[in-house]
């Protein structure tokens, strides 16, 4: 089930509580093009998506806490059967009333002459500068116009502050239904992994393994991959952001796949699984692997109501050095080596990010001095992984890496969502023990 047009009610009703008697003015995306008159395929921005369902390019929504008659005003492209005819229907300003919930409507181009007067009795202006090339300048004009006016007006000069941080922090805050989306997102990136798993073998192009992630991602019904799909053979997996997907997949490498899907309303999946090409891991690849498993495991059991982000990465951190000095790749004690950041050229990411609408999702990690606590409803990926290659320097002190170590990239990555009681791993279904990862 996608998200009900009441939550959306529900989410803009707490948006402009929030608001206190700023008015906030949230522009939806605009299409960008691709080359010539191809446009890369519309994707919604996240914010305005989270209060409106409406994924429609170029619309403009106002939320007026002052105006309680119209708090929730939507631009819209108008119906016009001419352009309607090329690019698809339009709900056009009855729809955006009707279906969307919008208190009125009317067409985008009316948005520089409207917005001084919805504007009029605003506490402040809600808008985000820097992201919007076309409706920034008449946000910008409407304010100063109204900054020439207010000696005489008799309206206080209106202040121009951000909306992202209330929305971000209702958007960090998962409610019942998003978590069923995230968990469906999270089923659909699962059973690709599986999938993908079962068909590889030495002598396939990673284009070919992109291509099964892809089909499972679109058979059922998700709107695509949320991200460029990194599958990377060997090597390439200690590139860490990985895309061009066209080597051939070697006997005695792992590959590494990390590909989540994204659904009709936007939220996503992130998973990354590591296995070897041929079926059977080397000594070197399955030491390496049970350790990246081992620092995962330990991280998604520190997730729960309390904990902070950084005392995740920390343990996943110390896992992983613990089990490098073991090894002999590094040396030193733990405290030491995590102090001085001497695993950096091993492991040089953080260990999760906050999961939703966007897969970097918004949300602060830190406030001031104080990380984020964790609270039920929150949902982040936990992802550690090591990356053995030349491409950084060594750290002083600590020894060479000796050549059956290199071209050995793992990573491990879940989709965790906080609980009451702890937590839930949404990606589950995507298997990772050992032996699973053999056949
Ligand atoms: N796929 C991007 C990430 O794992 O953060
Ligand atoms: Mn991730
Ligand atoms: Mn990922």
């Amino acid at each position: 089930m996608v998200i009900a047009p009441e939550l959306y009610a529900q989410r803009r009703e707490r948006f402009l509580a929030k608001l206190g008697g700023a008015a906030a003015v949230i522009p939806a995306a605009s299409l960008v093009s691709h080359h010539a008159d191809v446009e890369y395929p519309f994707r919604q921005a996240s914010d305005f998506w989270y209060l409106t369902g409406f994924d429609e390019p170029e619309a403009v929504a106002l939320f007026l806490p002052h105006r309680p008659e119209t708090p929730f005003v939507l631009f819209v492209e108008p119906k016009e059967p001419s352009a309607e005819v090329w690019a698809g229907r339009r709900w056009g300003c009855e729809g955006a009333v009707a279906q969307f919930g919008a208190s009125v409507a009317h067409p985008r181009e009316e948005l520089a002459k409207r917005l001084p007067e919805y504007l009029k009795g605003a506490e402040g202006i809600a808008f985000r500068v820097g992201r919007h090339q076309a409706v920034e300048p008449l946000v910008l004009k409407a304010w100063a116009d109204q900054l020439d006016r207010a000696p005489r007006s008799g309206q206080a000069a209106l202040g121009l502050v951000a909306p992202c941080g209330l929305l971000h922090e209702l958007r960090l805050r998962k409610s019942l239904e998003e978590l069923d989306r995230l968990r469906e997102a999270a089923r659909i990136s699962a059973l690709a992994h599986e999938v993908a798993r079962d068909v590889v073998r030495p002598g396939l192009n990673e284009r070919q393994v992109q291509g099964v992630i892809d089909q499972v991602f679109l058979e059922n019904g998700a709107r695509g991959p949320a991200y460029g799909s990194i599958v990377a053979g060997g090597d390439n997996a200690c590139v860490l952001h990985y895309t061009s997907n066209t080597a051939t997949l070697l006997d005695g490498d792992l590959l590494l796949i990390d590909a989540g899907c994204s659904l009709s309303d936007y939220y996503n999946g992130d998973i990354t699984r590591t296995f070897p090409i041929n079926g059977r891991f080397s000594g070197e690849q399955r030491a390496l692997y049970e350790l990246v498993l081992a620092a995962q495991e330990a991280a998604v059991a520190a997730v729960r109501p309390g904990a902070t982000a950084e005392a995740i990465h920390d343990i996943a951190v110390r896992t992983l050095v613990a089990g490098l000095l073991d090894l002999g790749l590094l040396s030193g004690s733990i405290d030491a080596v995590v102090e001085q950041g001497a695993y950096r050229h091993l492991y040089m990411h953080r260990t999760g990010h906050w999961l939703g609408l966007d897969v970097h999702d918004v949300g602060a990690y830190r406030l001031g001095e104080h990380p984020v606590v964790l609270e039920p409803g929150m949902v982040l990926t936990v992802e550690p992984g090591l990356y053995v290659s030349d491409r950084l320097p060594v750290p002083e002190g600590q020894p060479a890496i000796e050549e059956r170590w290199k071209g050995i990239g793992i990573r491990i990555e879940d989709d965790v969502a906080v609980t009451m009681l702890g937590h839930e791993v949404l990606s589950a279904a995507a298997l990772k023990a050992p032996a699973a990862m053999e056949r």
